[in-house]
């Protein structure tokens, strides 16, 4: 059984090697995380859809377990941000979620359709004639960023602030320092905005958000803030790695860029493949046995942390055949990049629109893109919890 530092960065430049011999060589393992937490994490795909979907793993118990060592998890001053659907057990979860699930059925989100279409445009206008640009950002982080702003009703002005603060929670405890003081600024830009609305409401959802907390009273303070939280984080930190890894994959091998270039009628299929083989999101949040339990035979103790590694799950070689290649047109994918159960992702028909959107523009307008350094020298972002890169530099 091979032992691999989590934090290291060649782990994080390529783990798939190490969770395909993980999944070899047994079925769960108890291995402490960067944060210095220890957890069991569930690396085949049949033990980690059954975990994902079951209710003796809980969401809430786990932040009272070793809060401010969780990798993902703000703690302190960020109370106020863990009170949100992901933290939650039913019915708690219930309740939150259904707030916002209308905001993000397929056909809500479809009529977003034409102003997606604009936005994205307007990205690729204004790098055009440009001989080199960073796709990550320029391309793969705004369009996310400035849909997930609008459907808010939040300014997109502040974002570059934001993404940083943003990504500093995200890597956890791998960003030291910097974790506090991000995590206030955060919570302070958070109070501002929904204090902004409160004086002026629009027909956002935010605006919405606060008419249900104020009027009807079936949502805390601490969760109206934790709900913006969350919504906002995910608009910030996913769907660009769904942009990022996708154009990373088809560029380092051309030809599958040119196979999904003059063949559009795959792109749901690849779009889909890029979110087994190299999803934006690396692990599930964490959850807590509240009873002893069995997973792939080994006992989990009532109390034990438990994190499921999606991008190992979607690699399985029991589920996926050739589950190793890149396959654009693959017909079954039953992945599990968007989790599955109850906390399945509220933004899953946001992402993949975006993402057909942006890769149809790009393709269309920038035939020739290419890497404009070896694959190979590509960062990958520190923390366990995402998969993406830090810059794409391309050549139009
Ligand atoms: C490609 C992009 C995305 C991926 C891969 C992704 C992935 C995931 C995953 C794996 C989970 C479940 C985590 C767990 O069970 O521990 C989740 C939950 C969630 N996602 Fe996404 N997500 C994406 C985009 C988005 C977007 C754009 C939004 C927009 C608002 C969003 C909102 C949410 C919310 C609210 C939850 C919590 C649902 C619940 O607890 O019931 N996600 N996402």
């Amino acid at each position: 059984m091979i032992e691999v530092d989590l934090a290291d960065p060649s782990f994080q430049a390529n783990p798939h090697p190490a969770y395909a011999e993980w999944r070899r060589s047994g079925p769960i393992r108890r291995t402490r995380l960067p944060s210095g937490l220890t957890a069991w994490l569930v690396t085949r795909y049949d033990d980690a859809r059954r975990a994902l979907a079951d209710p003796r793993l809980s969401k809430q118990s786990a932040f009272s377990v070793g809060s401010s060592a969780a990798a993902n998890r703000p703690s302190g001053p960020a109370a106020i941000l863990s009170r949100h659907m992901l933290a939650a057990d039913p019915p708690d979860h219930t309740r939150l979620r259904r707030l916002v699930s209308a905001a993000f059925t397929a056909r809500r989100i479809e009529s977003l359709r034409p102003r997606i279409e604009e936005i994205t445009r307007d990205l690729l206008d204004a790098i055009e004639g440009k001989d080199r640009v960073d796709l990550i950002d320029t391309f793969a982080f705004p369009l996310p960023i400035q849909v997930i702003c609008e459907l808010l009703g939040v300014p997109a002005d502040d974002r570059d602030a934001f993404r940083d603060w943003s990504n500093v929670i995200v890597a956890g405890s791998q960003s030291g320092d910097r974790l506090e003081p991000a995590i206030r600024a955060m919570v302070g830009y958070i109070l501002a905005l929904i204090a902004e609305r409160r004086s002026s409401p629009g027909p956002d959802l935010l605006s919405g958000l606060i008419q249900v907390r104020d009027s009807e009273d079936r949502l805390t303070e601490e969760e109206l803030s934790s709900m913006v939280f969350l919504l906002l984080i995910a608009g910030h930190e996913t769907t660009v790695n769904l942009i990022g890894n996708g154009s990373y994959l088809l560029l380092r091998d051309r030809s599958q860029w040119d196979l999904l270039r003059t063949g559009k009628e795959l792109m749901p299929s690849a779009i889909e493949e890029f979110l087994r083989y190299e999803g934006p999101v690396e692990t599930s949040t964490f959850r807590v046995a509240t009873e002893d339990l069995e997973i792939g035979g080994t006992v989990i103790r009532a109390g034990e942390p438990v994190v499921i590694v999606l991008l190992s799950a979607n690699r399985d070689e029991d589920r996926f055949p050739d589950a190793g290649t890149l396959r654009l047109d693959r017909a079954q994918n039953p992945h599990l990049a968007f989790g599955h159960g109850i906390h399945y992702c509220l933004g899953a028909p946001l992402a993949r629109l975006e993402a057909q959107i942006a890769f149809t523009q790009l393709m269309d307008r920038h035939p020739d893109l290419r890497l404009a350094v070896p694959a190979e020298d590509l960062r990958w972002r520190p923390g366990l919890l995402l998969r993406g890169l830090h810059e794409l530099p391309v050549v139009l």
